[in-house]
């Protein structure tokens, strides 16, 4: 084994003076919440993605709840959705006493699968939550067909554009992104809903602020709400970010294609099965890096030899209808999304972030392949 000086961390936010000077600005101003950056940071994100509105919130999780309500979804409802994902898409229709109905994913792409979709469609159904999973656009014309309204999580997939040329996030129905450190730009905490109806602004802006609606006093509230604003502290941080956000993505976009072609004999001799290319127009918004490790390697033993080798990794993502919650309260039991099931039990992320230099990518790639060089040779 060869001797490290470094260890390769998994994620790295990119926070440069731009970040320092905006956020001491706001922390100067006095003006910390509900003040002038927080419209600033939703016109620039908006003007970005191309959507109509976007309004900011305390987080992804906050983003998808706000916009699930606002389409309407509510106790009993059906809302079909990937099991393929962060627990928090799921999690969010859970919030209104409505059910995630799972339907399996593409095995390319890793979204949800269209027709897997449309078979699980009942009279209950009142929406469908597709996830652009890892940054790559789900296939959003075809869930379109249904005619019924769509909640896009977009939370990974920030710089992604569909084949029609529109970006993820800007096609109308409510969008939601996230900002957490690892995501392609942050705010520590945040997230984002774009939408294209002016009555979802309202009453999403509303329902971020306790209810409170924008001709209204303090303390005067029409209807419940929550607090999910976000800060003029993190919207400022959120304006630097996002000022440098084709510089980052760029970089991601090269940090991928280093991986690509570092691990490209790996691929071809050893199974490892790596992130879909684009295809048919779709660009995906580069966000982390997961293999599909081969069948016979163990992924446990797989992830500690790569500590080991001074590399961090992680089991990314695992199904969400097995987590123990979902067993117990859907009785949801293995065998239901062969697809999903195999593809988490497989995947593993790689240390991934914008200033990844070739070396890092050629000493991950090294590791990884000497470690499935033990697992597969024993075959
Ligand atoms: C697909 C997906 N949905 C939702 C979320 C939730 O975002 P947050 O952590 O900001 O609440 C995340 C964040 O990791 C995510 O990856």
């Amino acid at each position: 084994m060869t001797a490290y000086t470094e260890v390769i961390p998994l994620a790295q936010p990119v926070i440069g003076p731009e970040e320092e000077q905006a956020v001491l600005e706001v922390l100067r101003s006095g003006h910390l919440s509900l003040g002038p950056r927080v419209p600033a940071f939703e016109s620039a994100f908006a003007a970005r993605i191309g959507a109509r509105h976007a309004s900011a919130v305390s987080s992804g999780t906050a983003a998808l709840h706000l916009a699930l309500r606002a389409v309407g979804v509510g106790e009993g409802d059906e809302v079909i959705t990937s099991p393929f994902s962060f627990v928090a898409s799921a999690n969010a229709i859970l919030y209104e006493r409505a059910r995630p109905v799972f339907a399996d994913i593409d095995p390319r792409t890793l979204n949800l699968d269209p027709d897997a979709a449309a078979a699980a469609i009942t009279g209950r159904t009142t929406a469908l939550l597709p996830v652009h999973i890892f940054g790559y656009p789900a296939d959003l014309p075809a869930f379109e067909r249904h005619g019924l309204p769509i909640v896009e999580d977009a939370c990974e997939a920030l710089g992604a554009v569909h084949a029609d040329g529109t970006n993820v996030g800007g096609r109308g129905h409510p969008a939601t992104f996230g900002f957490y450190a690892n995501k392609q730009i942050t705010t520590g905490e945040g997230g984002m809903v774009c939408m294209g109806s002016a009555e979802h602004k309202v009453r999403i802006d509303a329902e971020r602020n306790q209810g409170r609606a924008p001709d209204m006093g303090w303390l005067d509230h029409d209807r419940l709400g929550f607090n999910y604003r976000l800060s003029d502290v993190a919207c400022a941080l959120g304006s630097a970010q996002l000022d440098r956000l084709d510089a980052l993505l760029a970089d991601r976009a090269r940090v991928a294609g280093c991986y690509g072609a570092a691990l490209a004999d790996a691929a071809a001799e050893r199974g490892l099965g790596l992130p879909c290319p684009d295809a048919g127009g779709d660009v995906r918004g580069w966000f982390v890096y997961v293999v599909q490790l081969p069948g016979d390697a163990d992924r446990d033993a797989t992830i500690l030899a790569l500590r080991e080798r001074g590399v961090q990794s992680k089991p990314y993502l695992p199904a969400i209808h097995l987590m123990s919650f979902y067993r117990e309260r859907f009785g949801h039991r293995p065998g239901e999304f062969p697809v999903c099931e195999t593809v988490a039990a497989r995947s593993v992320a790689l240390p991934f972030f914008p200033p990844m230099t070739q070396s890092q990518v050629a000493r991950v790639a090294e590791a990884l392949t000497d470690v499935l060089s033990h697992v597969t040779d024993a075959r």
